[in-house]
């Protein structure tokens, strides 16, 4: 079957991304390889490097391919966005080693670098992205990673990657794609040399599986990361593999219209004037606002459920203070209490508004 051209539309590309019929059946989706090792013919002899689904499987090799032609890189699948996180980290810097993290990002982020990696020697520097002389301030000559997160979680700002790429010296840049996905942002042809995603979240697209994910432009850096990958071992299974692959394929169209949803939700709480700091970064489903009601408003809403994480056909709503954001708190990253994080899903915009303007009162 011949190749889907390299420049075709993205709406094209997310469709056929890692997908080639089976060749023994024909199959036009791959088979779920649910298997933990291979027969060998003789000892040390097997096809490609399918020798141990924690090395490699069919079934993830099949979403690798795919995360790889949509961020135009080599990709490596994980277990969770944070084992993502935690390979490339660990790939790139080392004991006495310094990284540089934005002053808004994902509680679970900044856990591992503060909680965990520092532990291990790490230093790090925090600093506000948006403004990029205060992050070309901090990036100082043994910086291994600039770590960037755009737009960031919770309060969606959005950051300039090929400014950071810019002022970046001798240090990596990776960024957090998780909000924006492949369909809206592509850093690594904005001069990124890693991408990072949860793929529990947009690419997945129905909150019915966890998994990460490093995409890297580099040959070398792309053994790295597969090195602890297969080391550390945090490898997603089979099914899950299936399951974020299968969600890629409807990536365009889900996200069309969680930027319909999330323009309309977003205008609607603008007019309201009782909502403050109403954010929602021009594309995709995440949007942000301040009430001094927040906890009452989270639980109150009908088709908004109240839960964590984001980025899935149906729509979420979170107190990001007391839920996702916990571990900054008393940090320079520590989130307002009021603050109200919503991921509108695809359902109608007129019955989200309505299910909000219920629910605010
Ligand atoms: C922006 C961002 N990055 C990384 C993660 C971690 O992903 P996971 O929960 O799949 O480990 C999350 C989770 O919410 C996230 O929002």
């Amino acid at each position: 079957m011949s190749e889907i051209p390299a420049d075709a539309d993205i709406a094209t590309r997310v469709v056929h991304a890692g997908l080639q019929p089976d060749p023994h059946y024909g199959s036009v989706i791959p088979a779920i390889h649910q298997t933990s090792t291979y027969a060998q013919p003789a000892p040390g002899s097997f096809v490609e490097d399918y020798d141990y689904s924690r090395s490699a499987n069919p079934t993830r090799s099949a979403l690798e391919t795919a995360l790889g032609e949509l961020e135009g890189g080599l990709a490596s699948a994980f277990s969770s966005g944070m084992a993502a996180t935690h390979a490339l980290i660990t790939a790139v810097a080392a004991a006495g080693g310094h990284i540089v993290i934005p002053s808004d990002l994902y509680g679970g982020t900044y856990r591992l670098v503060d909680k965990v990696l520092t532990r291990w020697g790490l230093e790090y520097t925090m600093v506000d992205q948006t403004d990029l002389d205060a992050l070309q301030a901090a990036v100082r000559g043994d910086t291994a990673l600039i770590w960037v997160e755009t737009p960031t979680n919770p309060t969606l700002n959005v950051v300039d990657i090929a400014g950071v790429v810019a002022r970046s010296g001798a240090a990596l840049v990776a960024v957090d794609n998780t909000f924006a996905t492949p369909v809206n942002q592509q850093p690594l042809k904005l001069g990124a040399d890693a991408v990072v995603h949860s793929t529990t979240k947009y690419l997945g697209g129905h909150s019915d599986t966890v998994g990460g994910a490093v995409v890297v432009r580099d040959g070398a850096l792309h053994q790295q990361v597969r090195f602890v990958q297969n080391a550390i071992g945090a490898v997603p299974g089979p099914m899950d593999c299936f399951l974020v692959h299968r969600g890629i394929r409807t990536l365009h169209v889900r996200m069309r219209a969680h930027t319909e949803n999330g323009a309309a939700v977003s205008g609607y709480l603008r007019e309201r004037g009782d909502t403050s700091h109403v954010c929602w970064p021009g594309f995709g489903g995440m949007v942000c606002f301040r009430h001094p009601d927040a906890v009452r408003i989270a639980g109150s809403t009908a088709i908004f459920t109240l839960a964590e994480s984001l980025g899935g056909v149906e729509s979420l709503i979170e107190v990001p203070q007391a839920m996702t954001h916990q571990s900054v708190e008393d940090s320079d990253a520590a989130v307002p209490a009021d603050l109200v994080r919503l991921s509108c899903g695809i359902e109608s915009a007129s019955d989200l508004i309505a299910d909000l303007r219920r629910a605010i009162g």
